[in-house]
């Protein structure tokens, strides 16, 4: 690898710390401690999680260094620490945090001037970069989950470098703000309410990531599959249409919904907007999803129909979308670079999620991308888009 891409490399590190720190910039430490909700880390532990992670995978597993601090490591394992638990752990807090995020990307720096990472490179983990790659994933990913938090906080208002701001009439979606280019989200028009449907024919179709891009195990091996004909709407579910929905079922509304006279308003970060009805249906769970596929007529798409119908859905980007697919294995799958990153998921507990949200860094966006989450989760940017037999 020449140094001008271990520079670009450098540089990408650096820009998704500045987002991760300009995201906690205005809270103070008390606000980064708090338990917001027992289905949430305190922003705390996912900070030290993000530099442990990257203590782990690259300053001790590639440079061979001691940790930092001893045994600490096991209070920052995701498995081995429910959510709920988390705010009751020994985990570092205040000065002590913020200078363990910075010791370790200093230890960071120094390691990848020390390795060769290329095509070339022995370690499958340092191999086109991997391990890089996926620190800044991880980080961005916690970014999305750090925002899953802050939508709870009261009065929260990031203007940093422009970084969160106004999205002004809200029309391309709901969010009371909009993020800077790490976290745009395409324009879309207003959606229908009746959306237009996209019909694909039946046939063999190449599922998951191709073997020279970034991905996670779980997107890999690319395989076949078989699908029957279906149809799929083009763009997804709005607000006005899930509102119907409510309304006629009395269904529970999305998370952030409050009514207001006749109208509905959104709650999220303490405020009170209107809600916009062209905007995509966001904070959703999978059985509310699959109850709104049910009463409109349709159901939910598998994961290999969204993969075969990306190119022709609009609007997708603005929030997850719930497939009514497990989260399994594919065939001849074999786990990497660790057995815990999505082998232990497999099974019927989970629902996988294709898209991304407002919230997800442009960075970690790939059609075949899954992202899995219990069905009862509601707090995640999870939509819908309905599909049906053809
Ligand atoms: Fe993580």
């Amino acid at each position: 690898m020449t140094p001008s891409s271990k520079e670009a490399i450098a540089e990408r590190l650096a820009e998704a710390r500045l987002r991760t720190l300009e995201l906690i910039q205005p809270l103070d430490d008390a606000q980064l401690n708090r338990v917001y909700s027992p289905l949430l880390s305190p922003l705390a532990w996912d900070l030290g999680h993000i530099a442990n992670f990257e203590e782990l995978w690259l300053v001790r597993t590639i440079g061979n260094r001691e940790p930092l601090h001893g045994e600490l490591g096991r209070f920052y394992d995701a498995i081995e620490n429910p959510r709920k638990t988390r705010g009751e752990l020994p985990i570092l807090r205040d000065a002590e945090l913020r200078s363990y995020l910075a010791d370790v990307r200093e230890r960071t720096l120094e390691v990848l001037d020390e390795i060769e990472i290329g095509p070339e490179a022995e370690d499958p983990l340092l191999r086109d970069g991997f391990v890089y790659e996926l620190l800044i994933a991880h980080e961005q990913q916690h970014n999305e989950t750090m925002l899953q938090l802050l939508m709870t906080v009261d009065g929260y208002e990031f203007d940093a470098g422009g970084g969160l701001r106004d999205a002004g009439d809200r029309s391309p979606g709901q969010m009371p703000v909009q993020l800077d280019r790490h976290f745009e989200y395409p324009p879309v028009r207003a959606i229908p309410r009746v959306p237009e449907t996209v019909r694909i024919d039946g046939g063999s179709f190449e599922i998951g990531a191709t073997a020279q891009e970034f991905a996670y195990d779980n997107e890999r091996p690319r395989h076949l599959v078989e699908l029957a004909p279906f149809e799929i709407d083009r763009t997804p579910v709005s607000n006005g249409a899930y509102a119907e929905f409510v309304e006629d079922t009395g269904a529970e509304p999305p998370m952030y919904w409050e009514r207001d006279g006749d109208a509905w308003i959104r709650t999220a970060m303490g405020r009170r907007d209107p809600m916009d009805p062209d905007a995509p249906v966001v904070h959703v769970s999978w059985h509310e999803a699959d109850a709104f596929a049910r009463w409109a007529g349709k159901r939910l798409p598998t994961e290999q129909e969204w993969e075969a119908a990306h190119p022709d859905l609009q609007g997708a980007g603005h929030a997850w979308e719930w497939t009514c697919s497990d989260f399994l294995a594919y065939p001849g799958f074999e786990a990497f670079p660790y057995r815990e990153y999505s082998e232990p998921f497999f099974g019927e507990t989970y629902k996988v999620l294709r898209g991304a949200s407002w919230a997800t860094d442009r960075n970690v966006v790939r059609p075949s991308f899954r992202n899995w989450d219990l069905p009862r989760r509601r707090q995640i940017f999870a939509g819908i888009r309905c599909a049906r037999d053809a």
